[in-house]
């Protein structure tokens, strides 16, 4: 069964319906390679370092890759809704306790326990109806609430309205009975290994920024509709939610079913796992009603809650934890590899890839390279070659070191003794090597693939990737060298450094590298967290210049980085409005 699933889902990969009208048809022997690989090498090594990672995630945020994903039998998620009962899917699955808790109210509650800064909601909320009878759903009996109403902004007066978004008959004034009371915090753990669908980068954030990418263009296939904030991919036939979430969720669903697989992982302000069917897997540890919002001495909102809420996922910067979640590199398949074109049509924002200049027969391609690989690693629960640990290393090596010379290093002996700290231990002083410093390099290079035999095309492109970034650390670290040796046997002064073409070689080695550590704040005080922006949350300014900040420092006014949240005006939000930046709760 499982296995003719899934190559149902294979074969009919070929022909799923990217109506390619007017379409350029896919070039001859189009298809992934070691060249691409090369010449994206610091994007994909990022992607690597960065998968499961809330930090890396959120700076990279446009995610490009898919991997395959298992999580254990033992592991604890968290469903917040307004209903004793447990859902039955496909619903959210939160990893942390406040990302759930976020969505425990009472339909129509007031805010108050909602995630800082007012922003929407996080999963485990209903995000609308299920698509299935669409037709219906606008004049149906709103059993569910969207997304949108629960998001509470703080509009000019200090009065409080809920932004609503979705057409307003999808929830004319809702039902009342709740109003007020407690909603549901629902914890579960997982019986059985479960095999997800990884989507990295920001894949939760409801943006147009092309956070959502390869989950609308590429597995929903749905390019012939440009979809905006206002515009989303089905507009006409919304199921509810932000950016259609709900209607999304079903269809990556329907391929789960496919894949034989339990849901899909993705990444917002929190991790969170679309889990197909709530009957398998999953076993139901604990509901706990919420106490009544209004009575405020239960309450767990306010600044503290939602200062709290932000360290909890900062606590997931460098990793989910606890090998809650286990990656398998070797299925890695990422747009990356391919000969498409990335390029980000905002002028803006060259450093954000995107689909959304890639052709549809490209992208169906890539689609039937991924259930392929499903096909192929589905039951491969051993992980072959950890490559996040072979980036760890380089990284921890590096970052810095390399941070160190650009930012504080201020004589060129500085500067020489810091590299040859990092390079010379790869230089053979026998004078039995002719050319001594290209094998040197050579030798810098491998440092830490030694003994690594990638066995799967993705290892291969994940293996060319690190070598490209290795050989130019390594290569670029020589010339600087070279530069600053001459320089002193010239006998011209080295003072003062700068400008100097050493300097300017370590830097430009920096901005390729584009790593995310270079952004981390140093060590933050306990009443303190690093900020980047995290969707809904977040400034332009946290994005620019993450710095450590406590609960009243943290940027409330700046203007939200995702562009505001989906107002009906526009996706700016109010020009300069700071709409849902990370301020203090409506009072
Ligand atoms: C809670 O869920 C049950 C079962 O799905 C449903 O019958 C009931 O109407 C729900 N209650 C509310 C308040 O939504
Ligand atoms: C790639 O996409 C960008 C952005 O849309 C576009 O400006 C550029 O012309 C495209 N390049 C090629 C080679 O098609
Ligand atoms: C590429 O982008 C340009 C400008 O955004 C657009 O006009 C063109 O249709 C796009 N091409 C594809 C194949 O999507
Ligand atoms: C993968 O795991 C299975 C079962 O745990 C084991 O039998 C097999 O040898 C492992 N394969 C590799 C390549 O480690
Ligand atoms: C937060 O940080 C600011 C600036 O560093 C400081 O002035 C303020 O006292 C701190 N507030 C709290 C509550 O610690």
């Amino acid at each position: 069964m499982t296995c003719a699933r899934i190559l149902a889902a294979a074969l009919a990969a070929s022909s799923l319906a990217h109506a390619a009208i007017n379409e350029p048809p896919l070039a001859k022997g189009f298809g992934p390679s070691q060249d691409v690989a090369k010449s994206r090498a610091p994007q994909i090594f990022n992607a690597v370092n960065n998968a499961m990672r809330q930090w890396g995630s959120s700076l990279h945020h446009n995610g490009m890759s898919f991997y395959l994903a298992t999580v254990p039998e033992g592991v604890i998620f968290h469903h917040g809704n307004d209903n004793e009962t447990s859902p039955e899917g496909p619903e959210w699955l939160a990893y942390e306790i406040e990302h759930a808790e976020g969505f425990a109210r009472g339909r129509r509650g007031p805010p108050g326990r909602g995630p800082p800064g007012g922003g929407p909601p996080p999963p485990g909320d209903d995000h609308g109806p299920p698509p299935d009878d669409e037709e219906k759903l606008p004049s149906g009996k709103p059993k569910v609430q969207s997304q949108f109403d629960l998001v509470i902004m703080r509009e000019e007066g200090r009065k409080q309205h809920t932004m609503v978004h979705e057409p307003s008959a999808e929830s004319p004034g809702a039902t009342d009975d709740m109003e007020g009371k407690g909603g549901w915090l629902h914890s579960y753990r997982t019986t059985r290994s479960l095999r997800y669908l990884y989507v990295d980068g920001m894949s939760g954030g409801k943006t147009s920024m092309g956070t959502l990418d390869t989950q609308d263009y590429l597995l929903r296939g749905d390019k012939t509709t440009s979809y905006t904030m206002e515009k989303p991919p089905h507009m006409g036939k919304r199921a509810g939610g932000p950016m259609d979430e709900r209607r999304r969720a079903f269809e990556l669903c329907e391929m789960c079913y496919y894949w034989d697989l339990s849901g899909v992982i993705r990444m917002e302000a929190g991790f969170e796992i679309i889990h197909c069917d709530f009957k398998d897997g999953l076993e139901q540890i604990a509901a706990l009603q919420r106490p009544d919002p209004k009575d405020g001495e239960h309450g767990r909102g306010g600044s503290v809650g939602n200062f709290e809420f932000i360290r909890a996922l900062s606590e997931r910067y460098d990793g989910i934890g606890s090998s809650r979640t286990a990656i398998d590199f070797s299925s890695m398949v990422s747009a990356f590899f391919y000969p498409v074109n990335l390029t980000n049509p905002d002028p803006k924002r060259p450093d954000l890839p995107r689909l959304a200049n890639t052709t549809d027969a490209e992208l169906a391609a890539i689609k039937a390279d991924l259930n392929r690989v499903i096909y192929e690693r589905h039951d491969s629960y051993n992980r072959t070659i950890v490559w996040q640990d072979v980036t760890d290393l380089i990284v921890a090596r590096y970052a810095d070191r390399l941070k160190y010379m650009t930012e504080k290093v201020s004589s060129a002996s500085q500067l020489l003794d810091e590299i040859n700290h990092l390079v010379t231990a790869h230089i053979d002083y026998s004078g039995k090597d002719v050319d001594r410093i290209p094998s040197a390099i050579i030798r810098c290079t491998d440092l830490y693939l030694h003994g690594i035999s990638p066995q799967t095309e993705a290892d291969q492109f994940i293996h060319a990737a690190i070598k490209s970034v290795t050989s130019e650390i390594c290569t670029k670290l020589f010339e600087a060298r070279g530069i600053l040796v001459d320089g002193s046997t010239d006998g011209h002064g080295l003072e003062p450094l700068a400008p100097s073409d050493a300097l300017n070689t370590v830097r430009s080695l920096v901005e390729y590298l584009g790593w995310a550590r270079f952004k981390r704040c140093s060590q933050c005080d306990v009443d303190e967290v690093c900020m980047i922006p995290m969707w809904p949350f977040g400034t332009k300014e946290d994005y620019e210049s993450p710095r450590c900040a406590n609960s009243s420092s943290v940027r409330g006014d700046g203007e939200n980085y995702w562009g505001g949240f989906g107002r009906p005006g526009g996706p700016g939000g109010r020009p300069g409005g700071g709409r849902g930046g990370r301020g203090p709760p409506p009072p």
